[in-house]
Formats: C-alpha cells, sequence, structure tokens
C-alpha cells in the first residue's frame, strides 16, 4: 500500500528534493546566464522589429507621395506662366464704350432707347477720335462694295459701316477682311416711298449712334459713290458747321400737295418741306431724331404709300425745330433732268474721266458761310455693270490711298 502510494506521487517527491537540497552554484550560474541572453535576445529582437516597422513605414510614405506626385503632374500639365498684368486702364469706361455687334437682338423700342441716351458733361475724359458712320440703306447686298473698298483702305479707325439690307438677298457671305464684314444691322422690309424706310433710316442712325467715336452719319444707298478721296470727304464732314439735309418748300402735287390737314396743329402747310433723301448730319441732330416720337407719329399716321415720307419727314422735322443747324442742301449728287418719279442712272459707258470730273466740280457751293469748290462729296445712280469701269477709272482720278 505504502509502495502504491509513493509510486502514485512521484512527481511531488520530486519537486519536493528540489527545493529542499542545497542548490549547486554551477546550477545557478547557467540559470542566470540562460536567463540574461534571453533578456538581451529580447531586447534586440523588439528594437530590431521596431526599426524594421518604422523602415516600412517611411518607404511607404515616400513612395505614396512620389506617386501622387507622379499621377497628379501626369493629369495636370504644368501651369504656364502667368500672363503678365494688364496694363492700367479705365475698364469701367472703356467696357461701356465699347460698341456692341451691329447684329444685336434688341427690338426697335429698345434700340431707340438706348441710343438717345447722351452725356451731359460734354467734354470727353478719354481721346476720342471722331468717326464718320457710313450708313447703307440698300435692298440687297452693296453692290459697289468692291469700289467703296478701295476708298477706305488705310483709314481704319475713322470711319464705321452700318448696312441696312431689307431683302433676303442682302445676307451674304461678305469675306471676313472686308470693311462691311459682320456690319449689317438688324433689318426690316423697307417700301418705295413707305415709312418704313423712315424707320429704316431711324434704325441706321440708332445703331450708328451707339459707338460713341461716331461723330457724323451718312446715309448712302447701293447706288452711291464718292467723289473724292477718304481724306478730302472726312475733312469736309468733320469741319462743317452745318448738316446737310436737303429742305425746300415746293408748291403743286409733288410739294405741298402731299401735306394733309390732318397734320395740323403739329405740322402746318407753310412748315411743310421736302427734299432728298439722302442726308448727312452731325451726333446732335442724329440723336434729336431717332428721340422724336411727336413728329414721326403725324407722318406715321398720316403720311404712308404716296406721301414719299422720306422726302417730307426730315426736311419738314429739322426745318421746323433745328433749322439754323442745317445747310439746306444736300451732299448727294443726283440727276433729275430727264423727269420721272426716278433720276437718271449710269451704267457702264456713262463712266468716263470726263464725266466724274464734272460730277466732282459741277458748281461752287456754301461751306461754312463762304464759296468752296466742293459742292457734293457722293453721287448716285450707278447700277452694278458700272462697277468695271469705275474701279479702273476713280481710285486714279479721286488720289485713293493706293
Ligand atoms: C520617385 O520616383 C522616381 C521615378 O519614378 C525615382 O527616380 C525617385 O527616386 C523616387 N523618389 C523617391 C523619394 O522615392
Ligand atoms: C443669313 O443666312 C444664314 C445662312 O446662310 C442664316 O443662318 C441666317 O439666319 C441669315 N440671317 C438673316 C438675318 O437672315
Ligand atoms: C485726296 O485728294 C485731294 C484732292 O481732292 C488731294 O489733294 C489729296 O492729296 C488726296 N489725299 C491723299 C491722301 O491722297
Ligand atoms: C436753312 O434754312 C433754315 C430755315 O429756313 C435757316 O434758318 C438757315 O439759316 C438756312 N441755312 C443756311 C446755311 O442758309
Amino acid at each position: 500500500m505504502k509502495n502504491n502510494h509513493n509510486n502514485q506521487n512521484p512527481s511531488i517527491t520530486t519537486l519536493f528534493k528540489l527545493f529542499n537540497a542545497p542548490l549547486h552554484i554551477s546550477n545557478m550560474l547557467s540559470l542566470m546566464l540562460f536567463f540574461i541572453f534571453g533578456l538581451c535576445f529580447g531586447i534586440i529582437l523588439t528594437f530590431q522589429l521596431k526599426n524594421v516597422s518604422f523602415n516600412l513605414q517611411f518607404t511607404q510614405f515616400t513612395h505614396f507621395s512620389n506617386t501622387t506626385i507622379a499621377d497628379v503632374s501626369n493629369l495636370v500639365p504644368p501651369p504656364p506662366p502667368p500672363p503678365p498684368p494688364p496694363p492700367p486702364a479705365k475698364v469701367g469706361l472703356r467696357n461701356y464704350l465699347k460698341a456692341p455687334e451691329p447684329m444685336h437682338d434688341m427690338t426697335d423700342e429698345e434700340l431707340l432707347w438706348r441710343a438717345s441716351m447722351t452725356p451731359k458733361v460734354k467734354e470727353y475724359p478719354y481721346d476720342r477720335t471722331p468717326k464718320v458712320a457710313f450708313m447703307f440703306l440698300t435692298r440687297g447686298p452693296v453692290v459697289l462694295s468692291e469700289l467703296w473698298e478701295r476708298f477706305f483702305k488705310g483709314y481704319d479707325g475713322l470711319f464705321t459701316i452700318y448696312v441696312h439690307g431689307s431683302d433676303s438677298s442682302a445676307n451674304v457671305t461678305v469675306p471676313e477682311d472686308s470693311v462691311f464684314y459682320g456690319r449689317r444691322i438688324p433689318s426690316k422690309d423697307v417700301e418705295w416711298g413707305k415709312v418704313n424706310m423712315i424707320e429704316a433710316e431711324r434704325r441706321l442712325l440708332a445703331n450708328a449712334l451707339l459707338d460713341f467715336s461716331n461723330q457724323r452719319f451718312v446715309l448712302l444707298s447701293e447706288a452711291c459713290i464718292p467723289l473724292f478721296n477718304f481724306s478730302t470727304i472726312y475733312t469736309y464732314l468733320m469741319n462743317s458747321q452745318h448738316n446737310f439735309v436737303e429742305s425746300y418748300d415746293l408748291e403743286g402735287p409733288v410739294g405741298r400737295g402731299r401735306y394733309s390737314p390732318k397734320m395740323a396743329p403739329t405740322i402746318d402747310i407753310e412748315e411743310w418741306r421736302k427734299g432728298s433723301q439722302w442726308f448727312e448730319m452731325d451726333r446732335d441732330l442724329a440723336i434729336e431724331v431717332i428721340s422724336d416720337k411727336m413728329y414721326f407719329s403725324v407722318f406715321y399716321d398720316f403720311c404712308d404709300g404716296d406721301c414719299y415720307s422720306d422726302e417730307h419727314y426730315l426736311p419738314t422735322f429739322v426745318t421746323k425745330k433745328f433749322g439754323e443747324t442745317n445747310s439746306n442742301r444736300t451732299l448727294t449728287f443726283v440727276d433729275w433732268a430727264k423727269g420721272g418719279p426716278h433720276p437718271t442712272k449710269y451704267t457702264r459707258n456713262d463712266v468716263t474721266p470726263e464725266f466724274l470730273e464734272k460730277l466732282r466740280n459741277d458748281r461752287s457751293c456754301e461751306y461754312n458761310g463762304k464759296q468752296n469748290q466742293i459742292c457734293h462729296l457722293f453721287a448716285r445712280k450707278f447700277t452694278p455693270h458700272a462697277l468695271d469701269r469705275l474701279l479702273r477709272i476713280a481710285p486714279k482720278l479721286m488720289q485713293f490711298n493706293l
């Protein structure tokens, strides 16, 4: 039984022996060495691991930032060097002075209102080079445009062109290098003698007034030609103290006979005037014309059709309200000698140097209170067939800027 008991607990006995037995000194030393070795191993291992993970993090981070930079720089090209700063300018004024494109989408009412605005301060706070507005009232295209191209050549900045073409045939493709490129204004139907002719003239004036540089305004047709070079015409217009709206009183059926008593009391028969449709005027008068509602509405109501308002509205209105500013003559030569409702047309064989010289020096006229050799600056009516001869003769004869 005792043996059995002993045999059953051999481990307890061994443990008892170990604690109770005196420990051998060499045994203790080897134990300590083992412990120190283990400790050192642990410390070294920990340090190594930390180092490795730190390195790992570091390389990962730099790798990430490297690829990020590479990716971003692949997507977005390097920004170009910043443009030089714009010169210090009166930006607000420059934007205000910029005329809108001729082909805008304003209604007539909006256009006339905008164009009627006028600065109360008369001096311009900037260098203003006055320009001449050449306003072409046509049916179709400007058929003599090649001659006008030659006329305008070399005078950029001194003129502006506007084209009111009432027919759909006026919507032609104009080469981009032409002075007529993009100069067509929103145009409406025009019938011979009808009041919508005046509306078209006011539309042209209003569009031209939107450019503050325009100082003189000439109305021309597709059948008009210049009689002098640009510098002569520019100087003549800019230095004139008067407007050129032909105006005279005429008895008989084609004069006072077109007056209607319904126009009284706004217009009396003594105030009724006649004159050529082809005018030239300064900025002040142009603003008055497009702002007029009173006289225009009388013509609108009582002078449509056989009344030929285009021959009476401006002469009557200008003479009554601004007569002292007017020369009462036109600058556009036309020949009515043959009689009838239409003036003489000039075609190919009519165009000779002698003929053009005659138109230039026909007679003298009053200009700024003195007699002047030049009477007409423009002439009509020239057909498209005359263009060839005009191109050959006129630039040299009139000393265009070749
Ligand atoms: C970033 O990448 C480029 C090439 O892709 C390599 O030459 C460069 O050594 C890398 N830079 C770092 C800090 O890893
Ligand atoms: C002019 O013609 C072009 C096509 O040739 C057309 O797109 C445009 O609307 C026309 N403009 C007018 C004002 O009729
Ligand atoms: C324009 O024509 C006039 C004559 O009418 C002439 O004296 C002048 O020299 C011409 N101007 C130019 C720039 O050719
Ligand atoms: C033109 O006619 C008006 C009105 O009759 C007059 O006041 C003006 O002096 C005339 N102009 C010239 C240059 O004679």
